[in-house]
This record gives structure tokens, sequence and C-alpha cells, in this order.
């Protein structure tokens, strides 16, 4: 299968093009080649292309899109609009990833697929725009949802808190922000399944388990070979309020996996051990 994957220099979309790229004829332009903003520029280049399936990784991130909500609406609203009409054109499926920022937090229960979005943040708001946009451009859409992504190809705080206390640095860890956590590899080893089902539609993609950052540093330090004490002198704890970030989060936004087990799929692994898979791999 040809296909085409935007923001293949991220994390997920790089997890995505190594993957892909052992069992099909992977495409994977940085934004100096497409941006994905110019939708004529995306047009031809899928026009030329002609991939089966097109896989938009690209994305503004959180707090970006609170300082520019022009720039969050073109990156996470229009692109994906742009890229899953111009997959259609060629009759290739679209995949898009999404958000649990989609949602507002307030629930008690993790949300699943049919869960009103009620988006808190700019990112939110354009991310589910975003969403409807791929949905209603191109009859084969797959939309996955998911949330809190860790891996290889990310200087990002749940991607390098292990290596962060392993060499002695102080991590600060926010304490009352509540949601789940995916490894970057079984998210793609799980988006490989969907795509063989065949059934497109909205997908929930997460690990077992909720934490905070707390948790996940805690559980860190412990695989890092870190005792307790030198754990609590390692991790500062903050609140979501002390940390003053431009863009407001949901506290409370895990994700049910509905759909996925309706195609018979088994519930990921427990976020615990993903991540001990992680840092196994990379502290050896
Ligand atoms: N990471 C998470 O925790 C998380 C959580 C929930 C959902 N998701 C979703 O997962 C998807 C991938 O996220 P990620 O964490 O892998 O993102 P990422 O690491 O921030 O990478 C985003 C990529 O998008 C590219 N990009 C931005 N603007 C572009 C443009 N105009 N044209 C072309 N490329 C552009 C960036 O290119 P440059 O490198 O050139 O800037 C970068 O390679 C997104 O849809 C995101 O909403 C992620």
């Amino acid at each position: 299968m040809k296909v085409v994957i935007t923001g293949s220099g991220g994390l997920v979309g790089g997890c995505l093009a190594r993957r892909f790229g052992r069992g099909h004829a992977v495409l994977a332009p940085r934004r100096a080649e497409l941006d994905v903003t110019d939708a004529g520029v995306v047009r031809r280049f899928i026009e030329e292309a002609r991939p089966q399936l097109v896989v938009n990784c690209a994305v503004l991130g959180v707090d970006e899109c609170e300082r520019d909500p022009a720039a969050a609406s073109a990156v996470n609203t229009e692109a994906p609009r742009a890229l899953a009409a111009a997959a259609a054109s060629v009759g290739a499926e679209f995949l898009h990833f999404s958000t649990n920022y989609v949602f507002d937090g307030e629930a008690r229960e993790p949300y699943g697929e049919c869960d009103e979005p009620r988006p808190v943040n700019v990112y939110g708001q354009t991310k589910e725009a975003g969403e409807r946009a791929a949905l209603g451009a191109n009859p084969r859409v797959y939309v996955v949802r998911t949330s809190w992504v860790f891996g290889a190809g990310k200087e990002s705080f749940l991607s390098t808190a292990h290596r962060e206390l392993a060499a002695g640095r102080r991590v600060r860890a926010i304490k009352d922000t509540r949601a789940s956590v995916t490894y970057v590899e079984d998210l793609v080893s799980r988006v490989e399944e969907i795509l063989r089902a065949g059934r497109h539609g909205l997908y929930h993609v997460v690990n077992e388990g909720v934490c905070t950052y707390e948790d996940f540093a805690r559980e860190a330090a412990r695989l890092a070979g870190l005792d307790e004490e030198e754990a609590a002198r390692l991790i500062e704890t903050v609140t979501e309020s002390e940390v003053r970030r431009p863009a407001r989060r949901p506290r409370y936004s895990p994700l049910r996996c509905t759909a996925a087990a309706e195609l018979g799929l088994p519930p990921l692994r427990h976020w615990r051990e993903a991540l001990a898979a992680y840092v196994n791999g990379t502290m050896k």
C-alpha cells in the first residue's frame, strides 16, 4: 500500500513512518515539502502521489494554539479538511489523530466515543472542528483520539521523566490533572489493527489506567531504580494553577475505548507495563 504521512518529524508521525515503512511504500514529507495549511499544495501533492491512505499527524500544540488561534485553525481544522478532501479525490482513505482535550474534563467517568465534546481551550476547539471537517470531506475517514502520548522522539515531560530522574535532575509534576496515557508504539499497533478491520469512524486509543503526571513520574522513578526517598527529593509536585500555562487543561479527561472493543480488539496493556517497556528499551 502507498501511504502519505504528514507530521513525520513529530512523535506520532515519526513512529508511524518507521513502523509503516516496514510493510508499505511510505512518503513522509516534512513541512518544507508539504505545508498542510496550503490547500493547493496539499491537493497537488496528493494527486501526484496517488496514495491509498493519507495519515495526518501534523498539529499545532496546546499552548501555541492559545497564543495564535488563526494558526491553530489553519493547522488543526483547515488542514485535515484539505487533506481528507484531497485523499477522497484520489479514492484514498484518510486517518486523522485527535485528542482527549475535545472534552471539558467535568465528567466523573472516562469519556467514550459517544460522549459530547465540549472543549475548554483553542487547541480542543480547533481539533474538534478538525474531526468534523475530516469526516465531512471524505466518506472513508478514521479519527483516532489519543491522550498524553509518550515514546522516543519527543522532548516532553512524559517521554523524558525517567531519563531526567535517573540523571539526578529534578522534574516538576502536576498532581491534580488526570488522563489516560498512551505509549506511541502501542498506539501505532492499534492503528494498524483498526486499518486492517476497515471500519471507518471515531476511535479512542489509549493504554489502560488513569494517572496524574505525579503518578507517572513516581512510576518512572521506580523503573529508573530510584528509591522512594530519592524520588521524593527529585519530584516537585505542583498544581495545574501553579504552573500557569497559557491554555486551560481539562481536569479529568481519561478515554474509554469502546469502538475498538466493538471490533473485538482487547484493551491495550496498562500504562505502567507500557512505561516499563519504554524505559527498559531506552535505558539499557
Ligand atoms: N503528543 C500527545 O500527547 C498527543 C495527545 C493527544 C493527541 N495527540 C494528537 O496526535 C497527533 C500527533 O501529535 P504529536 O504529539 O506527534 O505532534 P508533534 O510531536 O508536536 O509533531 C507535530 C508535527 O506537525 C508538524 N507540523 C506543524 N505544522 C505543520 C504544517 N503547517 N505543515 C506540515 N507539518 C506541520 C510539525 O513539523 P515541525 O517539526 O516542522 O514543526 C511536527 O512534525 C496530533 O493530531 C495530536 O493532536 C497527541
